[in-house]
């Protein structure tokens, strides 16, 4: 089967460490050209340093870029309660001995497209704030054509985990989110109307830390952290959003949505970085709909592919 290209853009933050284990678990889908990072959970240079040490952890050889600093508009602001002081909880990881790319993320991911022969096209999945993709599309609008879909993990429909309103990507920067909604590109949303229902237990997760496999153990660390250092703890599980994109990419078959027409609100009040959709059908139908909205799930068998792929990685002992 030929492997599908793609872009992965995060910033790992918990639930994107447990998603790259997940797409290192399935190298034989994916031909991951790069690994880019944004300004999200932490500030950039700590989720890059995440990036670099997790890929080699997880043994995926893969260029790692550098992206953007800050949100389009307004200040950075990052969610150490669920992620911790360095992003990945209270785990510490064998420092890599590779480097970022020269180039920062949104000219090495520039140049990747360009670069695909003649009427190829490649998939970018994004966990993170979409300032790196928003740049991209601002600064080379030319490039579209060669993006097949964008999946992203951001927004919702049904109230928001950062603000009543707002999901925290989204959030954090809905001015970029914005001018990905209106790109024209074929998107997949994987907000929190799915998210939320795709969790590992507290049980599961205890499993995974007392697995004898690196890669699981290392993910049970992290995903418990958050589930303790939450309101998680309370529900006694925690969602695992950022592994929804891929889970989807693979799997399609346990999800379901609808296609729908998506604006993102960027005032200042309280519904700043809120989805608005509603109901209003006929819409979708005068114009071309674009975002594919994913809101339902398995949540059994997403649980149950995730733990097989994080105990397949158990090569990277
Ligand atoms: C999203 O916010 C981040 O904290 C997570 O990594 C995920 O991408 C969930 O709202
Ligand atoms: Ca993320």
């Amino acid at each position: 089967m030929e492997k599908r290209k793609l872009i992965i853009d995060c910033d790992p933050g918990v639930d994107d460490a447990v998603m790259l284990a997940f797409a290192a678990a399935h190298r034989e889908k994916f031909e991951i050209l790069a690994v880019t990072t944004v300004s999200g959970n932490q500030d950039i240079e700590k989720v890059t340093r995440n990036a670099l040490d997790l890929t080699a952890f997880y043994g995926l050889s893969v260029p790692v870029a550098q992206g953007m600093g800050t949100p389009l508009v307004k200040e950075p602001c990052y969610a150490p309660e669920t992620h911790g002081e360095s992003g990945l909880g209270s785990l510490r990881l064998p420092p890599s001995q590779q480097k970022v790319t020269e180039e920062p993320a949104v000219l090495f991911m520039y140049r990747i497209l360009k670069a695909l022969p003649e009427g190829e096209k490649l998939t970018i999945a994004a966990t993170g704030p979409l300032t790196n993709i928003a740049v991209l599309l601002k600064l080379f609008p030319e490039i579209k054509g060669k993006i097949r879909e964008i999946l992203f993990m951001g927004g919702s429909l049904c109230g928001g985990n950062v603000t009543a309103a707002a999901e925290f990507n989204f959030y954090v920067d809905p001015e970029a989110a914005g001018i990905v909604l209106h790109s024209g590109i074929p998107l997949v949303m994987c907000g929190l109307d799915v998210t939320e229902k795709c969790t590992l237990t507290r049980n599961q997760i205890l499993k995974l830390c007392q697995s004898g496999y690196p890669a699981a153990r290392a993910c049970g660390d992290m995903m418990g952290f958050s589930l303790e250092n939450t309101p998680d703890k309370y529900r006694g599980e925690t969602s695992v959003h950022d592994v929804v994109p891929l889970m989807y990419l693979i799997y399609p078959e346990i999800f379901s949505g609808k296609t729908q027409i998506l604006d993102v609100e960027c005032g200042g009040g309280s519904a700043r970085g809120a989805v608005l959709g509603g109901f209003r059908w006929w819409r979708n139908e005068e114009a071309d709909a674009n975002v594919y909205v994913l809101t339902e799930a398995d949540k059994e068998k997403f649980q149950e592919y995730l733990i097989t792929a994080l105990y397949a990685l158990g090569a990277a002992e």
